[in-house]
This record gives C-alpha cells, sequence and structure tokens, in this order.
C-alpha cells in the first residue's frame, strides 16, 4: 500500500517556490493514495527563532492557504506537528541511530547556523525530526521540492538502520519531485525562492497582490539578451520565468517559449505576471475568507491530528516493541 506524506514549516504565507515545487502535487496526490497526511511542521520552525504570537498566527495562515490550494481535509489528513507526540518520541529514538557526522553536511546546519547565533541542538537534529516525521506513517512517498533531497536520503539512511538493528520495519520512502522541482529568486535566479529570503521582490507569495506579483515580476533579474529562451545553465533568469509561466498555465516549457517568439523579456515579464495573477487570483480570495475563520481552522487541525494520532502510535507501539520498550 501506498502512503504519502510531506511537511511545511508555518513561517508565513506560503510562496510559489513552495506551490509550484510542493504543493500543487499534495494536490494531485489526494485520492490517489493508500493514506495521505500533511503536516504544519512548528517544531522544526523553532529550531530558529520565533515570535510566539506569529507562530500562532502563522500555523493558522498556512492551514489555510493548504486548503485554498486544493488540500481537502476531507480527503487528506491535515494536521499540526506537535499535535502528535509520536513525532518527537520517535525523533529521539532515530537521533540515537544517527551519527554526528552524518549531519553536518545537510542544508539546515549548514546556512542557518552561523557565528552569532551559533546553531542550536534542535537545528542540528532537524533532519532527524524530518526521518520521523515520515518514517511515523511507514511513508513510501514524499512529494518534496529540490532543496529536500539530502534530508530524504537521511531518511532512508535511516530507516534502513533501523530495519538492520530491529528488524524490517519501515518501508524506505520515495521523493517524488515535481518538473519545477526549483523555483528561483527574483532578484538572484541562482539561489533558490526563499520565505526568509531579506530582499523584498525576491519571493511571491501566492496572497500577493496583483499589483506586488506585477512590481516583482517587472524588477525580475535577467540578463542581457531580450530573447526568450529555456537554458538554465545559462539563462538562469529568463528559464526561470519560463519554467514559472509554464507551470502556472499547464503548459510545457517548449510550448510556453514557443508562445513567446518575438517577445522582448520585458514584455514577457509581464506575460509572465498576468499569468501567475490569474492563476493566484481564486487562491487569493480563497485564503482571504478562511483566515477570517480561525475556528473552522483549529478544528481542522485537531480533527488532523485525532487522525494521525491514531496511525502514529500504532507504529510508534511498534517501534517501542522492537527496542525493547515494552
Ligand atoms: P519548507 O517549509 O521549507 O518548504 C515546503 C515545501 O516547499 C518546497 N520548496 C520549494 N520547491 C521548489 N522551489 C523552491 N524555491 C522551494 N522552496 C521550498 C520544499 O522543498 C518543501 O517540499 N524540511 C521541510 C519540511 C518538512 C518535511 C518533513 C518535508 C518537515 N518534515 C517531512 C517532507 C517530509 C521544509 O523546511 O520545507
Amino acid at each position: 500500500e501506498e502512503r504519502v506524506f510531506s511537511g511545511i514549516q508555518p513561517t508565513g504565507i506560503p510562496h510559489l517556490g513552495n506551490y509550484l515545487g510542493a504543493l500543487e502535487s499534495w494536490v494531485r496526490l489526494q485520492g490517489q493514495h493508500g493514506s495521505v497526511l500533511y503536516s504544519i511542521v512548528d517544531l522544526h520552525s523553532i529550531t530558529v527563532p520565533q515570535d510566539p504570537a506569529r507562530l500562532r498566527t502563522s500555523v493558522l495562515d498556512v492551514a489555510a492557504s493548504l486548503i485554498a490550494c486544493g488540500i481537502d481535509p476531507e480527503r487528506s489528513i491535515l494536521f499540526q506537528q506537535s499535535q502528535v507526540s509520536e513525532h518527537t518520541e520517535l525523533c529521539w529514538v532515530l537521533g540515537c541511530l544517527t551519527s554526528i557526522p552524518r549531519l553536518r553536511h545537510l542544508p539546515q546546519w549548514k546556512t542557518k547556523s552561523n557565528r552569532k547565533n551559533e546553531g542550536s541542538v534542535g537545528l542540528f537534529a532537524y533532519p532527524i525530526l524530518q526521518a520521523a516525521d515520515i518514517l511515523l506513517y511507514k511513508s513510501t512517498h514524499v512529494p518534496v521540492g529540490e532543496d529536500q533531497i539530502q534530508h530524504l536520503e537521511l531518511a532512508q539512511d535511516t530507516a534502513r538502520i533501523f530495519n538492520q538493528k530491529y528488524g524490517d520495519c519501515f518501508p524506505i520512502p520515495q521523493p517524488l519531485l515535481s518538473v519545477t522541482r526549483k523555483v528561483k529568486s527574483l532578484r538572484d535566479p541562482t539561489s533558490k525562492m526563499s520565505k526568509s529570503d531579506p530582499r523584498k521582490l525576491a519571493t511571491v507569495n501566492i496572497t500577493d497582490t496583483p499589483d506586488d506579483i506585477r512590481l516583482k515580476f517587472r524588477k525580475a533579474v535577467t540578463d542581457f539578451t531580450s530573447e526568450v529562451t529555456f537554458d538554465p545553465e545559462n539563462r538562469p533568469g529568463v528559464s526561470n520565468l519560463v519554467a514559472i509561466h509554464a507551470a502556472v498555465t499547464g503548459q510545457t516549457v517548449e510550448e510556453v517559449v514557443h508562445q513567446s517568439e518575438g517577445l522582448e523579456t520585458a514584455q514577457y515579464k509581464h506575460v509572465v505576471a498576468e499569468a501567475v495573477i490569474q492563476k493566484f487570483s481564486p487562491i487569493r480570495a480563497e485564503v482571504q475568507r478562511l483566515r477570517a475563520d480561525a475556528g473552522y481552522l483549529e478544528k481542522v487541525l485537531s480533527r488532523g491530528a485525532e487522525k494521525a494520532k491514531e496511525r502514529a502510535s500504532v507504529v510508534y507501539q511498534e517501534v517501542r516493541r522492537r527496542i525493547g520498550f515494552s
């Protein structure tokens, strides 16, 4: 049986990278698989400092965004990670099977620990918690963007180590990558679009106003060639626009490039902006509507947590038995 699991951090409204790299596949996978769980991973988000009031709002904003994008709480289990305590419990067990050198080169640690904030134990252990999220449901498929591949590999290794030591328990989880597996920053097309990017015009949120979206695409960094081509190696800026354009219109890259023949990049940026606006206008309206109904969102999350917990506790009991805790 196939079981899908994935997660997103509650650090504000999701952006275009989250949507095209992950959320769109999350929506598509519903109903195609035995079980589908999507988690708002608040335990992960506190690996860097968070303001409590903002975190509380963010959890609900992300829940609203996921539902607005098409996650149906009747067809998938949508829940807040910290409401299911087995995530932390399994994390401890898996942490005891993971060596320190194995974690040192993983992306969260490398990019988010620095001299000022030397990096917490939590940030270092981040990928173990992610492995626990996945293995806790014996997940087989994990839809993520390309930036999560190294974390997935750790989850696979951890599953193998556990199985070897305690007997066959966990399937080896496989990543599912979308076509637009890496959306780039609009200010620097050599880096990924990210929530934590301090540059104001770099990141397009799914609830940005049409004017914001137009401005961000108009200012998108490209190169000095005016033709529209798809060549990610040599022309990352315009290729990022082409990839976004194709993804939001549901076309192939070739179709989009063909349609754009004769357009200057400046004109093309306008075309892409309008396509993005068209795609996200209904989602934006729906997010706004849902955000106003915190009671509903909280109910969805607590029902989701109940259902997740039912599954998690069965697997965790098996883990306890295998380790010798019971
Ligand atoms: P997070 O919250 O950073 O991002 C959520 C999802 O969005 C994808 N993504 C992107 N895809 C393409 N282009 C981009 N520029 C881009 N930016 C983000 C991410 O790959 C991710 O799929 N560690 C995870 C959360 C997590 C998780 C898990 C994921 C915790 N436990 C278990 C899968 C399974 C993270 O920080 O995602």
